[in-house]
């Protein structure tokens, strides 16, 4: 049986591109949750379905056709929803600050968890997300929680979204994710927490080759056990 391997953490921590380079490393299959839950915030955005509106956000997470395919050449996985490619559109500003408020639906995390869970189960595969071990699949061979300071997260995504030409200001950009930190650990369900078996990795002074070699560490202890 292949192995699961849940990486958990807050935004901007720099889960994904850690997971696909492990992923590809490995030889592993990805799954970044994160995009599910965003893939249906810019369907209810683009149809002008009020994120609020549980019923309809529900409906709309029950109907739609999703499909995230492994990371490319370049690293990136395509999100497609009912067969169009919205990779491009999901890390907007708009995604961002309406993104949380789907993610606290409860019965749309019960529909995203059941496909998680579903897609995870021939193993061989690493999941992100913010409750992967602690709920998605609290028996994962290996959880990691990673996670850097408030800052370098938010100096992060400034650069990201910089380097796509966009001029935004530092400051918003910590205040935005600060907001979401809240949001999603304080939420009902399924907040972001670590797990208490999952190693703790900080990645503020770490470079990704560096926070990568960490990750292989232990899973090459692990099986040399
Ligand atoms: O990892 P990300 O920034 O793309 O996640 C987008 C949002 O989705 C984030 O605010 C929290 C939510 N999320 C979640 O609640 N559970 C997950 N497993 C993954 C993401």
């Amino acid at each position: 049986m292949g192995k699961v391997i849940a990486i958990d953490g807050p935004a901007g921590a720099g889960k994904s591109t850690i997971s696909r380079l492990l992923a590809r490393k490995l030889g592993y299959r990805y799954l970044d949750t994160g995009a599910m839950y965003r893939a249906i915030t810019y369907l209810a955005l683009e149809q002008g379905i009020d994120i609020h509106d549980t019923e309809e956000i529900v409906q709309l997470s029950r109907n739609i056709d999703l499909n995230i395919t492994p990371p490319d050449e370049n690293n990136v996985s395509h999100v497609f929803i009912n067969g169009r490619d919205v990779t491009d559109r999901l890390r907007t500003k708009e995604v961002d600050l309406n993104v949380s408020t789907v993610a606290k639906n409860r019965a749309v995390r019960e529909l995203m968890t059941e496909m998680q869970r579903n897609i995870a189960r021939s193993g061989n595969i690493i999941l992100d997300g913010r409750d992967i071990g602690t709920r998605v699949l609290p028996d994962a061979d290996f959880k990691f929680f990673i996670t850097a300071s408030l800052e370098e997260r938010a100096r992060r995504r400034w650069k990201e979204l910089k380097d796509k030409g966009l001029e935004v200001s530092l400051a918003e950009i910590e205040k935005e994710i600060a907001e979401r930190d809240l949001e999603d650990s304080t939420r009902e369900i399924a907040p972001l927490v670590k797990a208490e078996d999952a190693i703790l990795i900080d990645t503020s002074h770490l470079s990704i080759p560096e926070v990568l070699d960490k990750l292989l560490s232990y899973i090459k202890d692990e099986e040399n056990d």
